[in-house]
């Protein structure tokens, strides 16, 4: 596996493979390598001639600096898994590298979507991670890019950040990884004691009921119905719980009003925001 860090020498090492007809998958990830990063690497390596794996700590992103800070960097690990991974080229550059001094950091259009749900809750973060996927794109080209649906809102986003840009790469979406007992898996869940790690599960319980009830009761009712159990339990709080169209995020009220929709969420449990989702209906 090679290891770059200067965005200039990956662009000219990709550029070549490209000129030589291969193509290119692309895997962003923020580090501390989990199963859920691992089964977006396997999805490229079987798809794409060369695989990139980026791990760069986006500082952008982070509207809580002290999330940053408290970031796990486990870089040897890491490194260890993607070369057992058969990953061809890993970016790990350093923040001055992504945003030098002629970066332009003017707001991307998002047209609203790092507003609402959880860019309402985490103001900037969809900028940063616009930002950061917009010049990652830039210098690696990738002929598909790997995004977990777990981060529901941010899949959306890069979305619509190709079609703004008019970019040439594939948003391939894969499915969420989680714990033997349900959790989505996340950095974030090393944070968890091992008891509430495996109590947690109650939030994809919550939603796999909540897909149920929702075909035989009004959306608001069934929505009420979930947050009074989550409410009930010790130790969580609900961020936001909310049906929304899959492809504008925007709320929706009855699942009629659209062909795709999801239920997206952050539960706050023991002081660990945990976001997950689920997927009610895809008609399209
Ligand atoms: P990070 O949190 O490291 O996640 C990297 C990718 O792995 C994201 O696309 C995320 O959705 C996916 N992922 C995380 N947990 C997953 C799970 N349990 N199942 C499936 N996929 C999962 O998301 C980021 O980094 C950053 O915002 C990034 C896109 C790299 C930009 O900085």
């Amino acid at each position: 596996m090679f290891i770059f860090k200067s965005p200039d020498l990956l662009h000219a090492r990709i550029s070549n493979r490209k000129k030589e007809g291969q193509t290119i998958g692309f895997v962003p990830t923020m580090g501390a390598l989990h199963q859920g990063h691992l089964s977006l690497i396997e999805r490229a390596k079987a798809e794409n001639d060369t695989v990139v794996c980026s791990i760069f700590v986006n500082p952008k992103q982070f509207d809580d600096k002290l999330d940053l800070v408290n970031y796990p960097n486990p870089i040897q690990k890491d490194i260890a898994m993607l070369q057992s991974l058969g990953v061809d080229i890993m970016f790990n550059p350093e923040a001055d590298q992504m945003y030098g001094e002629d970066y332009d950091n003017t707001d991307l259009d998002l047209q609203g979507l790092d507003l609402i749900h959880e860019g309402k809750q985490r103001p900037g973060h969809f900028q940063g991670v616009a930002k950061v996927v917009r010049r990652f794109f830039e210098i690696v080209e990738p002929n598909k890019a790997y995004f977990g649906q777990k981060d529901f809102q941010q899949s959306v986003v890069v979305g619509h950040l190709i079609k703004l840009f008019d970019m040439q790469t594939e948003l391939v979406v894969c499915s969420i990884v989680r714990e033997p007992h349900g959790l989505a898996m996340s950095s974030r869940n090393e944070r968890l004691s091992d008891v509430k790690r495996l109590k947690a599960a109650f939030i994809y319980k919550s939603l796999l009921k909540f897909k149920e009830r929702c075909f035989f009761k009004p959306l608001p009712e069934a929505i009420e119905t979930t947050l009074k159990y989550l409410h009930s339990i010790d130790d969580a709080t609900v961020e936001y719980f909310v049906c929304v169209d899959g492809e504008t995020m925007q709320q929706v009220n009855d699942l009629s009003e659209s062909k795709y929709v999801a239920v997206v969420t952050v539960v706050r449990y023991d002081n660990v925001r945990l976001l997950d989702n689920m997927v009610l209906k895809d008609e399209r």
